[in-house]
């Protein structure tokens, strides 16, 4: 039977995953390999979130939930989003989402017709052009500059921007780390008004934040009306399997947005929304309970790279994730992390899986325990040191 073209052709460009698919192979066959890929947490949920959720379920809340989320949930994001933002935020501005991916989608469905333009900055999270696509619209990547700290420029932007409707932005970053400034996003706020795009942030990593401070772009003059805001409880709450997020954004775009909702997802289960509504409520401490271990690893890493001189960390200002910068090696980031596998079992992302911008770089998620994570960085370190002697570029 023929697939439509939509399903197919959803993603195709080369993935770069290679190296991360390389690795999963190498340790189902046995071998020891230290994985510094993928955004997971090495600690599990909270086993307070999990008795909050074990009550809920035990207590009968496992039928169809809320479609927009139940109102206790919703009242609780919107009161944390206006004391974060100072924007006023009821429920009503709220859709609960099977998590942050779900929020992406639904968010680009409601900016875009099909055959719209919707923007992206590179480097990006590996789902961001599927999802565009997924939505209907064509996905175009904007590329953002190593010489820049990877913070975009609204000019470089406003360039590309024939046919765009939407623009999705993402601080604190993954892949970079790197947290928007108040000046980028006041340029990009700017851009987005000039132009009429509705600005669709990503800030599932807003409670990871080491250095700046998280703005929201909808906080700022006029843009509520035109933004609409991911989040979720995966990365700020270790719960990542749970699929609990949501968007935020103006009534009338909510109102569709539970339509779009009823015809798609159909809710999230009410036990794990009772669980999200208790992890919000639990306050700052667990939070920063989560947030700690990273905390730690950024100052290992900060410290062992501070006594080299052949690679650079691209400002690790927010997220779980280090963007270092391995171009005095004369390697390309993705045969650096393919050398590194075969060498030392150790897996790092190439930055090519994340779009062009983040050639000649590598990813390292600090998600491995401390000791292990700085035995592997240093063990990176002389790598790296190794190939930039032969190739004589140090
Ligand atoms: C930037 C970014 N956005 C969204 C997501 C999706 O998160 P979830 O669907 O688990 O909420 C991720 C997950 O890694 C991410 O890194």
């Amino acid at each position: 039977m023929k697939l439509s073209h939509h399903i197919t052709h959803l993603t195709g460009d080369s993935d770069g995953w290679d190296v991360f698919y390389r690795a999963r192979r190498m340790i189902r066959d046995g071998h020891e390999v230290t994985e510094l890929t993928i955004g997971e947490h090495d600690i599990r949920t909270d086993l307070s979130i999990l008795a909050a959720m074990d009550v809920s379920a035990r207590g009968g809340h496992t039928g169809y939930a809320m479609v927009p989320g139940t109102d206790s949930l919703r009242d609780t994001v919107a009161a944390r989003v206006q004391a974060r933002t100072g924007v006023p935020t009821t429920r009503d501005n709220v859709l609960i989402t099977p998590g942050g991916q779900a929020a992406l989608f639904a968010a680009h469905t409601a900016a875009c017709d099909p055959g719209d333009v919707g923007l992206f900055m590179d480097p990006y999270y590996a789902t961001y052009p599927g999802t565009i696509r997924a939505a209907g619209a064509q996905a175009r990547a904007i590329q953002t500059r190593a010489e820049d700290s990877f913070q975009p420029r609204a000019g470089l932007i406003e360039e590309q921007a024939a046919g765009a409707v939407s623009l999705l932005i993402n601080s604190p970053n993954n892949p970079t780390g790197v947290v928007y400034s108040a000046q980028t996003l006041s340029d990009i706020a700017g851009l987005c008004q000039r132009r009429n795009f509705w600005l669709i942030s990503d800030e599932v990593y807003d409670t990871q934040v080491w250095e700046g401070s998280h703005i929201s772009p909808r906080s700022l003059p006029g843009m509520d009306q035109q933004t609409l805001v991911v989040g979720s409880m995966s990365k700020s709450h270790a719960m990542t399997g749970s699929r609990c997020g949501w968007i935020v954004g103006p009534e009338t775009a909510i109102e569709h947005l539970i339509n779009l909702a009823t015809h798609t997802t159909y809710g999230v289960p009410g036990f794990i929304q009772d669980a999200a509504e208790f992890a919000l409520n639990a306050g700052t401490a667990l939070e920063d309970k989560i947030s700690a271990p990273f905390i730690r690893r950024r100052a290992i890493a900060i410290d062992i790279l501070s006594r080299q001189h052949v690679i650079h960390l691209v400002p690790a200002q927010g997220a779980m994730y280090l963007m270092l910068d391995i171009r005095a090696t004369g390697l390309s980031g993705e045969a650096f992390a393919n050398a590194l596998l075969d060498t030392h079992a150790i897996a790092v992302m190439p930055g090519e899986s994340f779009g062009r911008s983040a050639a000649g770089h590598i990813r390292v998620a600090m998600t491995v325990e401390d000791e292990k994570f700085a035995a592997s960085l240093g063990i990176l370190c002389d790598f790296a040191a190794g190939l930039a002697q032969k190739s004589g570029a140090a």
